[in-house]
């Protein structure tokens, strides 16, 4: 069968590969991959800055945005043959620390987890994989390929359990305004979330036009540009979900969000980017304006569950306009791509080689 491989390490040495199918076992669900979610932690273990093989081994199926349909289940397990299931990426580490012991494995203690397609598992680009019940997901095959975003709605549904659970430190205010920084993929389902709240959404991105602005009208939020300082002197949101990862918005962020912000970081920044920050200020504000900074990564069980609802709930037209590339398995370089109009780039293993987008 073929797969989709890398040598975490050596820069651009990601190919397709020939391997075998996977092995026979009676406790695992069989699976064969519908869709593959192309995300910049999938660019980044191609570009060798993260990423590391299983132990013993050199290279790594790559893939965490796993979308596929059950061949194999054994009796019982919850899930047949035909089900539609999505694989959860991260596996307790082997202590287990308190946390993963609680199923809490995306608040490890210790960093020895691991994570299929991204660190010391094989991921799910490959055409069949194997799956254990306890980390597979159900999803409604009426979302069809769709069902491939719950993966990154993972990440934003715990983003937004913690910030809920911060925000409830304040009996008389709940939460009324949220903005979100960058209107990828992570970005527009975190405001998604954020209108299924009924909350008034705000979404800054860099795009003048195009896909991106078009979803964020879509979802009835308001687009804004420019400068993010004056956005937030403006707005003062009560959340704020950073998805950009970008160094100059993050320091604004922290210098400029107000009274009682919260702030939830969910983008990666490459490592080493530095912007000048005044500490001294920096503090003085969050300890003077009760603000919050946090990060959040990963998701556990809970919130793949939380994503599903979310998924289930949203306008299909709406989350089709996510997925901007279909790219056919033979030609997986272009969904690496980084092109200026993608949201989301999906690997679809059911598209023929040779199909067009
Ligand atoms: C994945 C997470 C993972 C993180 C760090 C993200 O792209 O969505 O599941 O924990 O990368 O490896």
């Amino acid at each position: 069968m073929r797969a989709l491989t890398v040598q975490p390490g050596i820069a651009d040495s990601a190919r397709l590969d020939e391997v075998p199918e996977p092995e026979a076992c009676d406790r695992t669900l069989l699976v064969r991959a519908l869709a593959l979610g192309i995300c910049a932690t999938d660019r980044d273990i191609v570009s060798a800055r993260s990423g590391s093989a299983p132990p013993g081994e050199q290279r790594l199926i790559l893939g965490h945005e796993s979308l596929g349909v059950v061949e194999e289940a054994p009796p019982g397990c919850g899930f047949a043959p035909g089900d539609h299931v999505v694989g959860i990426v991260r596996r307790p580490d082997p202590v287990p620390c308190p946390a993963c012991a609680a199923g809490e494995w995306d608040m490890c203690h210790n960093g020895r987890y691991t994570e299929r397609g991204i660190k010391e598992r094989h991921g799910y680009g490959a055409e069949l994989f194997r799956l254990e019940p306890a980390f597979a997901v159900k999803v409604d095959r009426d979302l069809g390929l769709l069902a491939v975003l719950l993966e990154p709605a993972s990440i934003v549904a715990k983003a937004w359990d913690h910030a809920e659970r911060i925000a409830r430190r304040a009996r008389a205010a709940a939460p009324h305004r949220l903005l979100v920084t960058g209107a990828g993929p992570v970005g527009l389902l975190a405001a998604l979330i954020g209108r299924q709240r009924g909350l008034d959404v705000h979404i800054f991105d860099r795009a003048e036009k195009g896909l991106k602005v078009d979803q964020v009208r879509g979802l009835g939020a308001t687009y804004h540009r420019g400068r993010i300082a004056d956005v937030l002197e403006d707005l003062r949101p009560d959340i704020l979900l950073e998805c950009t990862g970008a160094v100059p918005v993050i320091r604004d962020c922290l210098a400029h969000v107000g009274r009682n912000g919260i702030i939830g970081l969910a983008g990666l920044s490459p490592a080493a980017a530095e912007a000048p920050l005044d500490i001294g200020r920096f503090n003085r504000t969050m300890v003077l304006e009760n603000q919050v900074v946090f990060g959040a990564v990963n998701a556990n069980r809970a919130h793949f569950e939380a994503a599903a609802g979310a998924l289930a709930a949203a306008d299909r037209d709406w989350l089709a306009g996510l997925v901007s590339r279909r790219v056919p398995l033979a030609r997986w370089t272009e969904a690496l791509e980084n092109r200026p109009d993608d949201v989301k780039v999906v690997i679809d293993f059911t598209l023929r080689d040779a199909a067009p987008d």
